[in-house]
């Protein structure tokens, strides 16, 4: 099934239409993938359209429960109709969060890190604190030393991105109670995008939300997932933030205001759809981007000059290409393959490129012959 390959011209996809000045290039960058969504989310869709009446929108019971009714499965982690805000993306959710902070207070964060978790304090007017991740035991880590030295006295906030993006490292349990701990020594809140949470492919790893350790860990986050990366359906804007501390929640419905705007319906219907329907697909999807994977991991071995550390999650590849010492992006650019730059991440990016892998294997193929031209004509 993930092996058709579908043609995406003329359907506004973001990954085409942003560099059509480099004609016949492959786009892997933008976080989705070239697969069809599950059937259910399409019948789902359909049946809906076919009522004809596109009217003002709420979320229901039936939605809330089939999402609840997911995270229990996948995540093993109980949470409760009222702990559920529902918002058109992630990112929207981030500016959310970082606008409970009062105009003095900061954040912090790890770089490099999907370039929206520097930008949201920055677009609400909050200063954000960065830690370097560190290469450990062949997997992108927190040192936690340098994390708690980056607290500043006016920081009120840990940004946290779990599953980590870029390189795909899932933090252990003890990971995450070290960050617990210091979120609740520097009484600070967290903000935990788990967005890609679905999407493991280690065998190895095993998401744990930061908030399902503990209700006091709990009582100080706010906890973004979305349905969008896992069914492919980033385009119809659906996520949730999973607040159980009332007084929280409540902030984050403040910050939130109006400016989220309502609820989209064919969102809410392609999310009941998918989590409720989606599991096989799902299963699916995973093993044939762990066989992805390998192919990526084959060709880093055959072309010495690139590294790429322990990948447990998503379907993004961290490519450092610092051996090259060259414009990397430019370099396979020019060959016909479009990624994301490393230095958009933030400090610590630059000479890296993102491959986003979520393709039928012939492309990723034609994909990886052409930036092993670009390497060995270097
Ligand atoms: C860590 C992370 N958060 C958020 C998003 C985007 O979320 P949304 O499309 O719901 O705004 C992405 C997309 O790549 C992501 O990688």
């Amino acid at each position: 099934m993930f092996d058709e390959i579908i043609n995406r011209s003329g359907t506004h996809a973001l990954k085409l239409e942003r560099y059509k000045n480099y004609k016949d290039a492959i786009p892997a960058w933008v976080a989705d993938m070239d697969f069809k969504s599950p059937q259910c989310v399409m019948d789902a869709l359909q049946k809906r359209i076919e009522h004809g009446i596109f009217g003002y929108t709420a979320v229901n019971d039936e939605l809330t429960e089939s999402v609840i009714n997911f995270i229990k499965k996948e995540h093993s982690w109980d949470t409760s109709k009222e702990w559920f805000v529902f918002t058109s993306g992630v990112v929207a959710s981030l500016n959310i969060v970082c606008g409970i902070l009062k105009e003095n207070e900061s954040a912090v964060t790890t770089t490099p890190i999907y370039p929206y978790f520097l930008n949201a304090p920055k677009n609400m007017n909050r200063e954000v604190s960065t830690v370097p991740m560190r290469e450990i035991n062949n997997r992108w880590s927190i040192d936690f030393d340098e994390f708690e030295k980056a607290i500043k006295p006016n920081c009120r906030l840990i940004l946290l991105c779990n599953p980590y993006n870029p390189g795909g490292t899932i933090f252990t349990k003890e990971e995450l109670l070290k960050i617990a701990q210091i979120a609740m020594k520097y009484d600070l809140l967290i903000c935990s995008d788990e967005i890609h949470a679905d999407l493991v492919l280690s065998e190895n790893a095993k998401h744990i939300p930061i908030a399902s350790l503990s209700s006091e860990i709990a009582d100080r986050t706010v906890t973004l997932m979305a349905p969008s990366k896992t069914f492919n359906i980033a385009g119809l804007q659906s996520s949730f933030a999973i607040i159980s501390n009332e007084k929280l929640k409540a902030a984050f419905e403040k910050s939130m205001g109006h400016i989220n705007g309502g609820v989209n319906l064919l969102a809410l219907c392609a999310t009941q759809a998918a989590y409720e329907g989606g599991g096989v697909w799902l299963k699916e999807v995973k093993e044939y981007l762990r066989g992805n994977l390998k192919i990526v991991q084959k060709f880093i071995q055959n072309n010495p000059k690139l590294k790429l550390l322990e990948l447990e999650a998503a379907y993004l590849a961290w490519i450092d290409c610092r051996a090259l010492d060259t414009n990397a992006w430019k370099l396979f650019a020019d060959n016909g393959v479009i990624l994301n730059e490393g230095k958009g991440f933030g400090e610590g990016g630059d000479g890296f490129v993102r491959l986003n892998f979520a393709m039928s294997r012939a492309v990723l193929k034609e994909v990886l012959s052409r930036m092993e031209t670009a390497v060995r004509g270097f």
